[in-house]
């Protein structure tokens, strides 16, 4: 979190950006900023709010409904307020939001009512003795446009209101009626259609209808809607009634707000009907949350394949008067929450720029930025492509991008919010030489690549990357040769520690990948963090430091500090370790870029495990060499006991074996141990060794 001053300035800014936003966006029907951006922004803010509650300002966008009542169509004023939601993206701040009723109502009844969230635009329906006579927007929520010749348009919205046959009040009172007597009904029903009634709901657009608008748009060389939202509220807000009925609207209604005497939010909704409002058919009482985010999931898989555009499932408590004690917190009431689905349009600070070498020696900048989440993963990276592409957003370290992900597809940076801007960005400056090998880069004829010309550059070398996971190493789980290729190609790790930075959105998008093997895939290397010495030596992939000479660094030095800063005198002075050998280890850890690989792993988080001793070492002196197959534990594993107890395994014998340990069908091995005399061990000898 930012401090106070940080966070005070990073409010303001907020403020006067979605405020403009909004204003193009509710007034102007045309906004820069796509609704999941600004929707992110919103969320921003409201966070620095809940931190720092004393920065909250009357005129802040979390505190009011933004948007004006458009001078060109009448004033509206609303008897009730048209509020907002409070959004929730997740099942856990689903969750939270019901903790959170909870600790105000202890004994909260967990009945919900769950509803679309359509795509489209609030209105208000006013009927007087069942005959619609007024309709509205909802400007800034309290005061809307009068829009009601174009909503007369609008074949789904009544312009009479129906009464209800006794029998299917009778109907409803079985099946949705609890706490309701059937002479109150009555009498609701009486009142309610020869006075004043009000219901709210949403206009909204079909996908067909918007793609037959855009398409004619398309043709006339106009320009098209951004979204059925824009398209709706573009519709319903013609002077010229005409154009609103070509558009095809539709309506659902989602509140009666005339709802004396009524117990529950269903209802409402099941009354609506029986007047002749249409609900969607997917809405549905929910008991638990788990019943609300089975809604959620079930909704969420059909929504490519409804004939409309959703973006969430609307939460409320289902008891009205509970509802109604629960209260409003600045423009939300408390009672009920949008509960979206991922965003595929986000805002995240972008807070270096790092130069991937690929394969080909392409050097591609890719934006490390705060992980955000967004269509349902979390995103770290996002390529940058080129130069061309950092000029195009005009971008610099420090700002406030928007990011777009759509499903399973490369997160991608589309804009920069330079009005965001504190005055500390930094400039993106292209690298002169190779950030692997130091190289002075090339741009190619005609390219806007930047490029690494040498052949012997370790960064193309995928063996090294390879090598750094392999099962004697850091032994990751499930990364392969293919796996390794595309994460290079992809430009999200040139290096060892940018694995360690990878989330699941960075994977997501490579072949053979969907949600929950990216998360698998991310979660075995965070597990693979915690290393004892000698695999990480090896891992290092040092000139002649093979596994064996790994385990002798790591035993003569104990830490990775002291075997950094050991002298060539110190190297030489280890007993298994020869001068050539020495001589690459130091000049290894002298090598600076050795040295900045080091320190990213540890500042990754790879941790170096202290050394795991048995009590007893009763194996010091003694080396081992293993040859056949063994038949109750693997090579590996009888390594590490050997190890653990404090002796050595080599790979070949000589006067310094102590032991030749023989399995099923040795090597050539067993029989120079004859040859020269060193003692041979079957299996289960060994074993009786191995046991304390
Ligand atoms: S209930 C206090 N139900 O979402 C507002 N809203 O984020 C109560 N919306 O302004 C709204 N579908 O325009 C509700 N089934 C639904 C909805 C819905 C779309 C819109 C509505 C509202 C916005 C709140």
């Amino acid at each position: 979190m930012l401090n106070k001053k940080d966070a005070a300035e990073r409010a303001r800014k907020l403020r006067t950006l979605i405020t403009e936003e909004r204003y193009k966006y509710h007034v102007l029907d045309k906004s820069d900023l796509s609704e999941g951006a600004l929707d992110s922004l919103k969320h921003e803010l409201w966070e620095i709010e809940q931190a720092y509650p004393e920065l909250v300002t009357p005129d802040s966008p979390t505190q009011r409904v933004a948007g004006k009542a458009s001078s060109q169509f009448g004033k509206v004023p609303h008897a009730r307020p048209m509020l907002s939601l409070e959004d929730v993206f997740t099942r856990e701040e689903m969750e939270e939001w019901v903790e959170r009723l909870r600790r105000r109502v202890p004994h909260l009844k967990t009945d919900f009512y769950a509803e679309i969230k359509m795509d489209g635009l609030a209105v208000s329906l006013e009927y007087e003795k069942g005959v619609f006579v007024r309709g509205s927007t909802r400007g800034d929520g309290r005061v809307g446009e009068n829009i009601t010749q174009n909503l007369k348009t609008i074949e789904a919205i009544p312009l009479v209101l129906r009464r209800p046959s006794e029998g299917e009040l009778k109907t409803f009172l079985k099946a949705h009626g609890a706490g309701l007597a059937a002479a109150a009904l009555s009498k609701i029903v009486d009142r309610l259609l020869s006075g004043s009634l009000e219901a709210r709901g949403e206009v909204y657009m079909t996908k067909k209808a918007l793609d037959r608008i855009n398409a004619a748009a398309r043709k006339a060389g106009e320009p098209e809607f951004a979204n059925p939202r824009n398209a709706a509220a573009g519709s319903l807000r013609q002077l010229d009634s005409s154009i609103t009925a070509s558009r095809k609207l539709d309506f659902f209604a989602y509140d009666l707000v005339t709802n004396d005497g009524l117990v529950t939010h269903e209802q409402c909704h099941e009354l609506m009907k029986l007047f002749g409002f249409p609900a969607n058919p997917l809405n549905a009482l929910c008991r638990t949350t788990d019943d609300v985010q089975a809604l959620y999931d079930h909704v969420g898989k059909k929504r490519e394949t409804l004939p409309y555009w959703i973006d969430g499932v609307v939460v409320g408590v289902n008891d009205l008067a509970l509802f109604e004690r629960l209260g409003v917190v600045g423009k939300a009431p408390r009672g009920m929450a949008a509960y979206k689905f991922p965003a595929e349009a986000v805002t995240t600070v972008v807070r270096d720029v790092r130069w991937q070498v690929g394969r080909t020696g392409v050097i591609t900048p890719v934006a490390v930025m705060d992980p955000v989440f967004v269509a349902g993963t979390t995103v770290r990276h996002a390529t940058l492509h080129n130069l061309d592409e950092i000029k195009r957003l005009g971008l610099k370290i420090g700002d406030t991008v928007v990011l777009h992900k759509a499903g399973d597809v490369i997160p991608k940076v589309v804009q920069a919010l330079p009005k965001l801007r504190t005055g500390k960005e930094k400039a993106i400056v292209a690298p002169r030489t190779c950030p692997s090998c130091g190289t002075p880069v090339t741009r190619r004829e005609g390219e806007v690549a930047l490029v690494c010309e040498n052949p012997d550059c370790e960064a193309k070398d995928l063996g090294r990357l390879l090598h750094f996971v392999s099962k004697r190493a850091f032994d990751i789980d499930g990364l392969g040769d293919k796996i390794m290729e595309q994460l290079i190609a992809a430009s999200l790790v040139t290096e060892p520690a940018d694995l360690f930075e990878l989330v699941p959105g960075d994977v997501e998008p490579l072949e053979g990948f969907a949600e929950k093997s990216s998360r698998q895939l991310v979660a075995s290397i965070q597990g693979a963090k915690k290393i004892s010495l000698a695999r990480f030596v090896l891992a290092l992939g040092i000139r002649h430091v093979g596994e064996e000479t790994a385990v002798e660094l790591a035993r003569a030095f104990g830490t990775l500090e002291k075997l950094r800063a050991a002298s060539l005198d110190d190297l030489k002075a280890v007993a298994q370790i020869g001068d050539v050998v020495a001589e690459s280890v130091h000049a290894s850890f002298r090598n600076p870029r050795r040295q900045k690989e080091i320190d990213r792993l540890l500042e990754v988080g790879v941790e170096i495990e202290k050394p795991k001793r048995a009590a007893a070492q009763p194996f010091a002196g003694l080396t081992f060499v293993l040859t056949g197959t063994l038949e109750s534990l693997s090579r590996d594993e009888a390594k590490d006991r050997i190890l653990e107890l404090g002796g050595r395994v080599s790979s070949s014998v000589g006067k310094d074996t102590s032991f030749v340990v023989v399995g099923a069908d040795p090597g050539s091995k067993a029989e120079k141990a004859k040859k020269l005399g060193r003692p041979v061990l079957s299996e289960k000898a060994f074993l009786a060794m191995l046991k304390p």
